[in-house]
């Protein structure tokens, strides 16, 4: 199991991605394999640390063969989800993927319809982008990843 890490109280961003992987399994701490590290590059590329953000996922559990999980564990892990959320009060939220996007905007929406543009999760502005996993596995897509934060940079007054 594998909750979430980083600043307990208004944190300026929270990342949310997926489910945790092998690695984060074995350590309790949310992205710290690959794709952690691809995440932890984009988030010094936005001249910002680990402590100054919240970093969770949709579900706290690691489905088996790191499947995508399915329908009805992510409505299960949900309110969890949307606590944390609550009770962090991030300034802003960036969606790793189509599955953060989809539990968060409570809509199965394809990713290129919901990137590029802000929407609202509880009166907190959210955007979302490609998940560091997927940004690996097809790398021409960092350039349209960057364009994502830099929305939030501007949003956040990061310059
Ligand atoms: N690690 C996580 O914690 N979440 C993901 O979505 C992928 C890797």
């Amino acid at each position: 199991v594998v909750f979430g890490s980083g600043k307990p109280s208004k944190p300026r961003i929270a990342f949310v991605g997926e489910a945790p992987g092998k690695n984060e399994d074995e350590t309790g701490e949310p992205f710290i394999g690959k794709a952690g590290i691809l995440l932890d590059s984009m988030i010094s590329a936005m001249k910002l640390k680990r402590d100054d953000l919240y970093i969770c996922n949709v579900v706290n559990c690691r489905p088996p063969e790191n499947r995508t999980p399915y329908p009805d564990e992510v409505v299960a892990c949900s309110p969890f989800l949307f606590g944390q959320l609550r009770a962090v009060e991030p300034e802003c939220i960036v969606a790793l993927g189509a599955s953060a996007a989809r539990a968060l905007l409570r809509a199965k929406r394809s990713i290129k319809d919901m990137r590029g543009k802000w929407h609202d999760w509880e009166g907190i502005p959210l955007r979302v982008t490609f998940h560091p996993a997927f940004l690996l596995r097809d790398p021409q897509k960092k350039r349209e990843a960057w364009g994502d934060l830099q929305e939030v940079m501007a949003k956040l007054r990061i310059s």
